[in-house]
């Protein structure tokens, strides 16, 4: 069966599930600084829009901010039903330098950074970088929350965080997504994905092509050779198996695949339409082995 396309966010707000990460428009190395074909990547994301996309990921460190400036560069006025993610948390120096900064002013001064460079009033929905050990869980939780009530950011999300630190941000705030890295090829999130399709709340696996953050990687690059077995059957390709296995995976994953190249990007979206049988769920479920709690 074709699993949906769509998904409604606890608040209500509908996106459509495969979305696009805009991290690798940037510089590089380190995803550092303006991207340098920029009037490509303008673009790319207007392409995205096209194809029916209507989720993009960013964050604040990419670049940082020229991310969103690219974004808001192409896309700006919004169309109405773009939905925009972003992050904050993560302070980066140069292309191999960050720190880590999870306090409520912290967590603020990126939030208006963000809408500043998104040129936006309110973020649709912002995400806790990553946890920031010197700071506990609860002050950047509370930031968060904070900045939702002054009417700054509409949804709250957390990023690279486990189970537990999930349920212990669920007693300050309502979260309505988590952002880990997770693909066919590495299922140690698999008890985060259950979880949160048990409550409701969306997963946006990042790394979805199984990249490094960091580096231009062939993806999925071990598993290519069998994912690349099953698509012949399919007429699809590797990359669009790996997607659409995500997408039967659970109802409630987002799948935010980066990509540089509207070729690639027009690979992407169509694996939504793709229809895995249980055989060849069963196949890649053998292939990649799910992780237990
Ligand atoms: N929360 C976090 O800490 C975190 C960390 C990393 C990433 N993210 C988010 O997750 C998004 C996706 O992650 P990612 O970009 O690192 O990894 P990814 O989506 O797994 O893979 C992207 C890589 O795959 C290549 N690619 C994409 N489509 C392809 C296709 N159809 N055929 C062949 N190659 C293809 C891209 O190269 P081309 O450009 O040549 O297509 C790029 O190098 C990011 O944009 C970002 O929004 C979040």
């Amino acid at each position: 069966m074709q699993p949906p396309l769509t998904f409604r966010f606890n608040d209500g707000t509908e996106v459509r599930r495969l979305g696009y990460g805009a991290m690798r428009l940037t510089g590089q190395p380190g995803n550092f600084g303006p991207y340098e074909a920029w009037e490509d990547g303008k673009k790319v994301l207007r392409r995205a829009l096209e194809l029916g996309i209507n989720c993009i990921d960013t964050a604040r460190a990419y670049g940082p901010g020229w991310n969103e400036r690219l974004i808001s560069e192409a896309l700006h006025p919004y169309p109405q039903g773009l939905f925009i993610a972003t992050k904050g948390g993560v302070v980066k120096k140069s292309a191999s330098e960050r720190y880590l900064d999870g306090s409520a002013d912290g967590l603020r001064r990126d939030c208006e950074q963000s809408l500043k460079n998104l040129r936006v009033e309110c973020i649709d929905l912002y995400q806790l970088h990553w946890v920031d050990s010197d700071v506990p869980l609860s002050e950047s939780v509370t930031g968060l929350a904070r900045l939702q009530q002054e009417g700054k950011i509409r949804l709250i999300g957390l990023s690279n965080i486990t189970v537990k630190q999930l349920e212990e941000a669920r007693s300050i705030a309502r979260i309505a997504s988590v952002q880990n890295r997770y693909s066919v090829t590495e299922r140690q999130g698999d008890p985060m994905v259950d979880y949160c399709a048990r409550e409701g709340i969306a997963f946006v696996p990042y790394g979805p092509l199984g990249a490094d953050p960091m580096k231009h990687g062939s993806p999925l690059a071990s598993a290519q050779g069998a994912l690349a077995e099953i698509g012949k059957h399919l007429g699809a390709t590797a990359t669009q198996v790996a997607l659409s296995w995500l997408l039967h995976r659970a109802p409630n994953v987002l799948p935010i695949p980066g990509t540089t190249s509207i070729a690639h990007l027009e690979e992407n979206v169509a694996a939504a339409r793709l229809n895995l049988t249980q055989d060849r769920l069963q196949q890649l479920e053998s292939m990649s082995g799910r992780a237990n709690e």
